[in-house]
């Protein structure tokens, strides 16, 4: 896996703007070295090779102002060689020299370095995060130097416009490798996987590619991508886009008479929205109204298609199809009304995967869930928008939902936990994730299910929602070990082979050693009565340590689950110091009347402004 998606280290943009006519800009130049000139061409070296490049455009520029008795000439610069996921390298050069650079042997294109406005700002804003405070204050300059691996396959060179010039030291902190400057190695930074500014460990990305990549390029923009539709245009629908079986706006079902210069209503389900689009666009239609069917509700997700198109849920959905089906002459625009505050948030997507978790129902998963549909994402430029060869569209960008929007959220807020608690390992920043997680959404009512035959619980949204500044000061910590991480993995019966695929081969499992997912020290509490047993116990125990005021004393808040009683020992935590550890016993006594195979409570620590709180999930199987 590792090998042929994008390994990407850091993300560094500098931007530089120049108001000048005479002034050069920044481009991204594509080059394909095979076609260069011998001359110019130095065999592995990068550097030297695209140096020798910018010295004789730079010639060519002296002579040609020579000529026309100019003023100074300004030198077209060298700034960066790339040579993992592409061949070529960025420049500062002035338009003369662009056109010059453009004659060269072996040039492929080149992209001016833009300076892009955010198209969307509010994931922080929901995340409770604000620029110059708390977290993402400006005296946190701590945060510079923690690094964040993310791997992915959205992540594009032009996402990235790297330079290092005016950057400062390399932080004391990195224990990597690194190399200086633009001669950037790629051997050093790619095989140890770390670099200090840098850059990306990437799949050779063949010149086809790229070829393609100027194609869709091209073509992007003469499409309908992101127009609307704003005059009234006859709508089809059933018969009146050809016949009962055009429902589903599948291919052959559209008739080009009745569907020429129309909106048509077509239902979700047997096929993409692309395909639909598609398919309506094939048959002159001019835009599309997508519906949901009973199965999929009301939830609405961004898609890719070919033109206008409004998604309904069911509910709008069955007035629509309604007026389409039964008035005489039915007409409809589509118009973007923005974005709209205010709506109930969080909500927990259909797609979004639910506990119990099968493999190891001893730990209640999810842990925790953050923003992740309809997310502002990196997409890579080669591939269409719906990953489709008839799809001739590029975007740098693309809105996606899914667990994988959500994962870069969480990973992000890691960082800058990090960056605030450098002592604090992997387990203590996903316990003051978890413990300080929001259960309640913007109307002060539980958070919701989309999908009604799943009721939200800790089942679909763990802990809670995270909230970034109250996991900064959580009071408590459930700290775990790597060790007892090894421990817990002896109980799951891998090989030894296996298991030295984690710890190098020197750790051994030992017999009585292995802990189970139950005693880990988890910020949560999964209690399963297995076999349905209604009268049995259950007993865990757990250790906080002390993170919030050194002297303090926590008092016990139970939300006891249906179906058992609980004994919490003992029921007050006192500390006198940071970094103090107690900890306590849970017994869950299951009753002998029950009326759920699963019922859902929490255990709380409450200290002044500290709730430290575990949900509790008890099932009976
Ligand atoms: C398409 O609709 C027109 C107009 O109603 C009709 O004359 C024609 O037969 C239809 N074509 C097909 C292939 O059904
Ligand atoms: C591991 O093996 C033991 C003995 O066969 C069995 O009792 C136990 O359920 C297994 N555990 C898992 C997680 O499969
Ligand atoms: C195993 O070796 C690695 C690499 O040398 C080391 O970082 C780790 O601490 C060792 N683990 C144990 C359990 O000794
Ligand atoms: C649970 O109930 C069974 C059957 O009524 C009984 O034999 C057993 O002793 C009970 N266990 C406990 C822990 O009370």
């Amino acid at each position: 896996m590792f090998g042929k998606n994008l390994l990407f280290l850091v993300l560094v943009v500098t931007t530089a703007s120049i108001g000048t006519a005479m002034a050069k800009s920044t481009y991204i130049i594509h080059m394909d070295k095979t076609k260069m000139a011998s001359n110019l061409f130095r065999q592995g070296d990068s550097i030297q090779t695209y140096q020798a490049v910018i010295d004789s455009i730079n010639e060519m520029s002296l002579q040609e102002d020579d000529k026309d008795q100019q003023e100074e000439t300004i030198l077209a610069e060298l700034l960066y060689a790339y040579e993992s996921a592409i061949s070529g390298f960025s420049a500062r050069l002035s338009t003369k020299q662009l056109q010059s650079l453009k004659k060269v042997d072996g040039f492929l294109s080149a992209t001016p370095d833009q300076m892009l406005q955010l198209h969307t700002t509010n994931s922080k804003q929901f995340l409770g995060l604000q620029n110059g405070k708390g977290l993402l204050s400006a005296s946190n300059s701590a945060s510079d130097d923690v690094i964040i691996g993310i791997i992915d396959t959205g992540i594009w060179p032009e996402h990235v416009s790297f330079q290092d010039t005016g950057m400062s030291a390399v932080p004391s902190r990195w224990k990597g490798v690194c190399d200086k400057g633009i001669r950037f190695s790629k051997s050093n930074c790619n095989k140890k996987l770390i670099g200090a500014r840098a850059f990306f460990k990437g799949y050779e990305a063949d010149q086809g590619k790229i070829n393609e990549a100027k194609e869709f390029r091209s073509a992007r923009d003469e499409d309908g991508h992101g127009k609307a539709l704003t005059k009234q245009v006859p709508v089809a629908y059933l018969e009146s886009a050809g016949s009962p079986a055009s429902k589903f706006c599948l291919e052959g079902t559209l008739n080009e008479t009745l569907v020429k210069g129309k909106i048509v209503v077509c239902h979700r389900g047997s096929g993409s929205a692309f395909v639909k689009s598609e398919n309506v666009k094939q048959a002159k239609g001019v835009g599309m109204i997508l519906i949901n069917s009973k199965s999929q509700g009301d939830e609405l997700s961004a898609d890719t298609v070919q033109f206008p198109t409004a998604r309904l849920g069911m509910t709008l959905g069955k007035f629509v199809r309604q007026y389409a089906s039964t008035a005489k002459k039915p007409t409809a625009s589509i118009i973007f009304k923005g974005t709209v505050f205010g709506r109930t948030a969080p909500v927990i997507a259909r797609f979004s995967s639910r506990g119990p978790c099968s493999i190891e129902p001893d730990v209640i998963k999810p842990d925790v869930t953050a923003p992740g549909v309809n997310i502002l994402a990196a997409w890579p430029p080669t591939l269409s928008p719906v990953g489709r060869i008839s799809d001739k569209r590029s975007a740098m960008f693309k809105i996606i939902s899914g667990t994988s929007m959500s994962c870069p959220h969480v990973s992000g807020l890691a960082a800058l936990l990090k960056s605030v608690h450098r002592d604090w390992s992997p387990a203590a920043i996903k316990s003051a994730l978890m413990t300080t997680a929001y259960t309640l959404n913007n109307k002060k009512s539980p958070i919701g299910d989309v999908d009604s035959s799943n009721s939200a619980g800790p089942f679909a949204y763990g802990s809670g929602h995270v909230d970034p500044e109250r996991a900064a000061d959580p009071g408590l910590i459930y700290d775990i070990t790597a060790v007892d991480y090894l421990k817990y993995i002896c109980s799951l019966n891998y090989t030894s082979a296996e298991i030295a695929l984690f710890t190098w081969g020197n750790f051994t499992c030992l017999p009585n050693a292995a802990i189970r997912g139950g005693e880990l020290n988890y910020p949560s509490f999964a209690v399963n009565f297995r076999g349905g047993v209604q009268n049995g116990s259950l007993e865990y125990k757990r250790t906080v340590t002390n993170v919030g005021s050194p002297t303090s004393s926590y008092a016990l808040q139970m939300e006891v689950p249906n179906g058992v009683s609980v004994i919490v020992k003992p029921k007050i935590l006192s500390f006198n110091k940071l970094g103090q550890k107690l900890s306590y016993k849970v017994t869950f006594v299951g009753k002998s009347k029950r009326s759920s195979d699963s019922s859902f409570g929490s255990l709380t620590w409450v200290s002044g402004k500290f709730k430290v709180r575990s949900p509790i999930a008890v099932t009976w199987q």
